[in-house]
């Protein structure tokens, strides 16, 4: 398989002001396709992992040569995280489900005060 990174179905501008275009821009066009791209270079001529999506890949990881093991690991692994920080991530916006305000309001007291710990930690 050629990995690729995958494309997002918003616009890097449209995380603003949490997240800037430009940082998008690094983390997707840039920092991604680079663990992509060493990924496939890793992956030439590696037999029986074809087939395999990047989350297979790694739960197959003895299926690769040792001395490519852990560059596989690094660069499956940030295909692999970025693929899902691109999903989680969204310009639009969501209700807390009932089951996570329930949550914070056990936990904090509100989810107003829970908003008051997180930023005061940071
Ligand atoms: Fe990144």
């Amino acid at each position: 398989m050629i990995y690729k990174i995958p494309d997002l179905d918003y616009k890097y501008s449209d995380l603003e002001p949490y997240i800037d275009a430009k940082t998008m821009e690094i983390h997707h066009g840039k920092h991604h396709q680079s663990y992509v791209d060493n990924l496939n270079r890793t992956l030439e001529g590696v037999k029986d992992v074809d087939d395999l999506n990047v989350i297979d890949l790694l739960k197959n990881i003895n299926k690769i040569p040792a001395d490519r093991r852990q560059n596989v690991i690094n660069n499956a692994g940030g295909h692999a995280n970025h693929s899902f920080f691109w999903k989680i991530m969204t310009p639009k916006k969501s209700d807390l489900s009932q089951d996570l305000r329930d949550s914070l309001v056990a936990t904090f007291g509100s989810v107003n005060l829970f908003k008051e710990n997180l930023q005061r930690k940071h």
